[in-house]
């Protein structure tokens, strides 16, 4: 018998209980054992529901239970979750979270933790929610180099950012319309600026070379300032906008940035719409490797911690490698980032157009039926700095989204 204790009764955490009660037939096949959900974890009380039983408020309880073989938590934020995982790992309980926060930040000691205990800490739902991209990183996509990681992390503004573009909609009625539907938190910040796609690209990142990479040297810019405006260039260049978290690895130097970017319909991420994630891994001999599918919610993320749960179970006494140490992975400056820019300008292309030239070389002219006083211009390949001093030499820029 497997036992195993839930952190947290909240959307996550009520999930995995209904995976697992749902699915604990053909879940103890594949583990050769039969699982039980010992413990759930919350301080507030459930009367009259299914776990009302196995409730405790105290996380003692679960440590001093020999019985407890997996400790699953569902809670996020760092406090309390990373002195349960280390106190879990450190009474010999493998560790499973969807907790992004936690892994970015303390992926590394807490899986040299879980080896020294001979125990597993697993992380799959931290990333992509259901899709499968932690596991695959480590154990599939082991023949190759990998080169570059681009992802659409974020279901929150994928839905905002394909809302926009479909219905031509501003960013605040359409924000407002996702926390009615409960797909945006009410305090939508971590989502909108970019910084829960920045932990998940740097948790993709330290896996993908084995170093880690501090999530607070990513150079990091959300979707707040992106305007139905914006959206009527894209249509008419034949693109949408995304917001990407992405990097890169170029000879030795490695590149990490979470922005908005306006991709046409070459680009495999195109398509990929509403709360839905889509992450596309280059290896050097594999070549393009797409993972899409439900990045957020309920069951498809349980499903991932579920999984993971599986996994712990049928490792019970060995610990799965992971390879991500401590050693930072340095970054290099953003300024040497390469990529072509839209631009839009106040006034007009036919004033304007000399003195655009001159600062950011041949540029390709847009102009949007309806949209007076402006223009847009869209630059040839060109670095972060000489975008930078270029925009210097002229006035009048609104504002500016990178292309691929
Ligand atoms: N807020 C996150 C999102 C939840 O919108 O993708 C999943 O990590």
């Amino acid at each position: 018998m497997i036992n195993i204790a839930v952190l947290g009764y909240g959307t996550v955490g009520s999930g995995v209980v209904e995976v697992i009660t749902t699915n604990k037939e053909s879940i103890a096949r594949r583990i050769g054992d039969d699982i039980r959900i010992k413990y759930v974890l919350d301080l507030r009380e459930f009367p009259g529901s299914p776990i009302e039983d196995i409730l405790v408020h105290d996380f003692d309880t679960i440590i001093n239970d020999d019985e407890v073989d997996i400790v699953v938590e569902a809670m996020g934020g760092i406090n309390p979750a990373y002195s349960f995982a280390k106190a879990s790992l450190e009474h010999g309980k493998s560790y499973c979270t969807s907790n992004k926060e936690l892994v970015a930040k303390y992926g590394p000691e807490l899986l040299e933790l879980s080896e020294k205990m001979n125990k597993n800490f697993l992380f799959e739902a931290s990333v992509g929610g259901g899709i499968p991209i932690i596991r695959p990183l480590n154990q599939s996509l082991t023949a190759d180099e990998i080169m570059e990681i681009t992802g659409i992390l974020n279901g929150t503004t994928n839905y905002i950012l394909t809302k926009m573009s479909k219905e031509g909609l501003d960013f605040d009625t359409v924000l407002k319309e996702a926390q009615d539907l409960g797909y945006a938190e009410r305090n939508p910040e971590a989502d909108v600026e970019g910084y829960d796609a920045c932990r998940k690209i740097a948790i993709l990142t330290s896996l993908a070379y084995g170093q880690h990479v501090d999530y607070e040297d990513i150079y990091t810019e959300g979707i707040t300032k992106i305007s139905d405006v914006d959206f009527k260039y894209a249509s008419k260049l034949g693109r949408v906008i995304k917001l990407f978290g992405k990097s890169k690895r170029a000879g030795d130097k490695f590149f990490a940035m979470v922005a908005p970017f306006m991709i046409d319909d070459n680009d495999p991420l195109y398509s990929v719409n509403g709360v839905l994630n889509g992450i596309l891994v280059k290896g050097n001999v594999l070549g393009d490797v797409m993972f899409y599918g439900s990045g957020a919610g309920k069951l498809p993320t349980a499903s991932a911690v579920v999984s993971d749960v599986v996994d712990a179970a049928k490792h019970k006494n060995t610990h799965i490698m992971q390879i991500w140490s401590s050693k930072k992975l340095e970054l290099s400056d953003v300024g040497e980032a390469q990529s072509k820019f839209f631009v839009r300008m106040t006034g007009t292309a036919d004033a304007k157009l000399e003195e655009v030239t001159e600062a950011f070389g041949d540029v390709q002219v847009i102009n949007v039926e309806n949209v007076t006083g402006e223009f847009g211009f869209v630059t040839g390949v060109m670095t972060e700095t000489e975008f930078t001093q270029a925009s210097e030499k002229v006035a009048g820029i609104i504002t500016r989204i990178r292309m691929e």
